[in-house]
């Protein structure tokens, strides 16, 4: 397995330019199989999640073409599985977004449950009692969801009210509505960014999908859907990362092809502590940091728009080089701190109290080997890297690689000394299947 070596201590200068969001071209990826016609996605990010989901719609039926790395074509003329593995599903829990778009398209589709993962449980029980108000019957056999409709009919528009916001049980409910008859109305859905931009290719498909963005959004059914282009919107996590890398090392960073609005919290926050920012426009963004005047400032992860629970983990990094105490409280998830005993391994001081994590800062921080648990937790230790005297060795890096585009390659040209260690023996090999039922999050 990969691995990361970094030598602290530089400052981090000069453009970063932002890849296309994973956690919108997952779900866009899926749509294609809601039409037998092609859907082009361009800007998809090269990262191993994406790999997966390829994947996952070849083995379902599907042709996929990459004219260029970042573009996808993907042709679902022919489906002759409605099968999602168990052995892919536990590696990547979003191959759970094929659910509705193969129960709206084909009245079937067979998904194994994802089996809990490094930051929680996570059930996929709201996905599937949404799809059962679309009249879908669900049925579970094995550790797999059966569903299907009866008589091979339509799935129903309804109202569905989410007790709890999901971002992929949204986009799960949303994709089977665009096929259904009638009109669904959707209650506390996500509003994420990449709620945003799936309904965007729905609606260039010919689906009727209005409130995109607001928690209730109305999608009236049709018959069928077409071909379409999308250009998969930039990733605004890898944006906060990098923001976060420029303030932890006390550097000035221009981040390229990044959308402001969608980090808007992250930056509110950033700010807060003391990290200048600046958009220069709809597309860049400027940051600059003297990292010896940052304050410490509590943060809680909710839904969009609030704090993004996906930068929590570099957030707890960089709270352990500024002044005073910070009290970082996730709501999301029950077990999203397992970077925090990583980062007390290089000399943080960190207290976990149930769902609050509190850090005192300024601390140094020394290099030492530690072990990446999840894809944002990898991303907290490369910051803490980067900022720790001496050496840092991050194992198990394919978690990084999931989510992020080369990221040790964007580091280095703006100055971070950090290099891939590739494994000889297991250079080649696909990432070691999660200890026991253990699936890696997405
Ligand atoms: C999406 O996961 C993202 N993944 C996650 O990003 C992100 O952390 C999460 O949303 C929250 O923003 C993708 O978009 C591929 P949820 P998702 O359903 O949809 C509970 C990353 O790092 N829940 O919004 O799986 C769940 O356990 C990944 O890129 C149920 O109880 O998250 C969690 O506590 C990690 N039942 C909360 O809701 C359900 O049926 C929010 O989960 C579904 C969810």
């Amino acid at each position: 397995m990969d691995r990361f070596r970094i030598i602290g201590g530089r400052s981090l200068r000069g453009r970063v330019t932002i890849s296309g969001a994973k956690n919108s071209a997952l779900p866009c990826m899926a749509a294609a199989l809601l039409t037998s016609e092609s859907v082009t996605l361009h800007n998809v990010p090269y990262v191993r999640d994406i790999i997966t989901q390829r994947r996952l719609l070849e083995d379902l039926g599907a042709h996929v073409l990459t004219p260029e790395l970042r573009t996808h074509k993907i042709a679902c003329a022919h489906i002759e599985l409605f099968e999602a593995p168990y052995d892919l599903v536990k590696t990547m829990r979003a191959s759970v977004l094929v659910l509705g778009p193969l129960l709206a398209r084909f009245g079937k589709a067979k998904v194994s449950l994802p089996g809990g993962c490094a930051i929680g449980t996570r059930p996929i029980d709201l996905h599937l009692e949404a799809l059962q108000r679309l009249g879908a019957q669900v049925n579970l056999e094995a550790g797999y969801v059966v569903a299907r409709v009866p008589q091979r009919g339509r799935l129903q528009g309804a109202e569905v009210n989410f007790d709890k916001v999901t971002v992929t049980g949204t986009e799960n409910l949303l994709m089977a509505a665009t096929l259904a008859e009638g009109r669904t109305v959707i209650n506390n859905a996500a509003r994420e960014p990449e709620i945003i931009d799936l309904c965007e290719l729905l609606n260039r498909m010919g689906a009727r999908v209005r409130g995109a963005g607001t928690p209730t959004i109305t999608i009236d059914g049709v018959e069928a859907l077409g071909a379409a282009e999308h250009t998969i919107i930039p990733d605004r996590i890898e944006t906060g990362t990098f923001l976060t890398a420029a303030a932890i090392t006390g550097g000035e960073l221009e981040i390229k092809d990044c959308r402001p609005e969608h980090s808007a919290i992250v930056i509110a926050k950033l700010r807060e502590v003391g990290v200048e920012i600046e958009e220069i426009n709809q597309s860049t963004l400027h940051v600059r940091c003297c990292a010896d005047d940052l304050c410490a400032r509590d943060v809680v992860t909710e839904p969009h728009p609030r704090f993004p629970t996906d930068m929590q983990a570099q957030y707890m990094a960089l709270m352990t080089q500024t002044r005073g105490t910070a009290r970082i409280t996730e709501t999301i998830f029950e077990n999203r701190f397992m970077h925090a005993s990583e980062l007390q391994r290089m000399g943080a001081r960190i207290r976990i109290e149930g769902h609050m994590a509190v850090v005192e800062g300024p601390t140094p921080l020394m290099g030492a080997r530690v072990q990446a648990s999840d894809l944002r937790a990898s991303a907290s230790l490369v910051l803490a890297g980067l900022v720790a005297a001496g050496e840092t060795i991050i194992e198990r890096v394919y978690h990084i690689d999931r989510g992020y585009e080369k990221i040790e390659a964007k580091l280095r040209a703006v100055g971070a000394e950090i290099e891939r260690v590739r494994d000889s023996v297991t250079a080649n090999l696909p990432p070691p299947a999660e200890v026991g039922a253990l699936q890696t999050e997405a």
